[in-house]
């Protein structure tokens, strides 16, 4: 135990979590990193060559009390929480709300929406304490509706207002969702993938054109941004929905 910042990261097996997860362990933090697949969690964890700052675990963020021993265990091994990036995220089901499955369409809410919520009340007590932060990755279609995908925009939506929220009732952490841009991950192949059979036409040649022309963003960039707010957004900043561009966000490289 040392008193290096201890950050929790969901979703960083792969994609943004990841980038993020490697930013904040070159930045000398402890990081706990989490994602359901064990593989995938224990491929990123043989990347760091067995270093004591990382702490690789397996849950879903969809069930309470993996998100409770997520945390519980984070502070077990590293003596405190300094913040929490909500990375997590699901796309699907990708379909018209009209044939979405209830199950899946719930499933997505209890991952990108009530994860955030329960892994936030789980880590409140520690944040008030190390007047720590929470970033919740959320997304442009937090306020645009796309055709196929209404269970990720509603939750996606629902985790900025949260944001909001959480600014309000805490005082002592700074909360701030972000808005990563259209970033080359997992995500975006499965748009290109299942996207074409319900967006609208011109959506899906937007997504394949963004990534014929090469203009997805490499996920070190949203995940500087991420480590930038997680280690040093200020106060002010609580309760914003961001842009991952936006000029009040520092680089937590540039920082360093
Ligand atoms: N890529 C984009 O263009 C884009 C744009 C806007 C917003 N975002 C948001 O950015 C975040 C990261 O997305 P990404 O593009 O990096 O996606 P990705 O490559 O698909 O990675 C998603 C990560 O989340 C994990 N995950 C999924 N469900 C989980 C669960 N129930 N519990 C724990 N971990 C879970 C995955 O691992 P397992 O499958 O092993 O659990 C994986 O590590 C998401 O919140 C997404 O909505 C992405």
């Amino acid at each position: 135990m040392t008193d290096r910042p201890v950050v929790l990261v969901t979703g960083a097996s792969r994609g943004i979590g990841a980038a993020a997860a490697r930013r904040l362990l070159a930045r000398g933090c402890q990081v706990t990193i989490v994602a359901r697949s064990r593989k995938g969690i224990a491929s990123f964890a043989a990347e760091t060559a067995g270093t004591q700052r990382l702490l690789p675990l397996s849950g879903d963020v969809a069930r309470e009390p993996d998100c409770c021993q997520l945390v519980a265990d984070t502070v077990a091994r590293f003596g405190r929480l300094d913040a929490l990036i909500n990375n997590a995220g699901i796309l699907g089901p990708v379909a018209r709300l009209a044939d979405a499955d209830p199950g899946e369409w719930q499933y997505n809410l209890a991952v990108n929406l009530i994860g955030p919520f329960y892994l936030a009340r789980a880590a409140i007590p520690h944040l008030r304490s190390t007047h720590g932060r929470i970033v919740n990755v959320s997304s442009g279609a937090a306020v645009k509706a796309i055709e196929g995908w209404s269970a990720y925009c509603v939750a996606k939506a629902g985790v900025t207002h949260l944001t909001r929220l959480l600014a309000a009732e805490e005082p002592d952490i700074t909360t701030v969702a972000l808005r990563p841009g259209v970033v080359d991950t997992a995500m975006q192949t499965m748009i290109r993938a299942e996207g074409p059979d319900v967006m609208t036409p011109a959506k899906t040649a937007h997504f394949r054109q963004l990534k014929e022309e090469n203009k997805l963003l490499d996920p070190a960039i949203p995940a500087g941004k991420i480590a930038w707010l997680a280690l040093d957004a200020p106060p002010a900043l609580s309760g914003m929905f961001l842009d991952y561009d936006d000029p009040r966000i520092g680089d937590e490289i540039e920082a360093s």
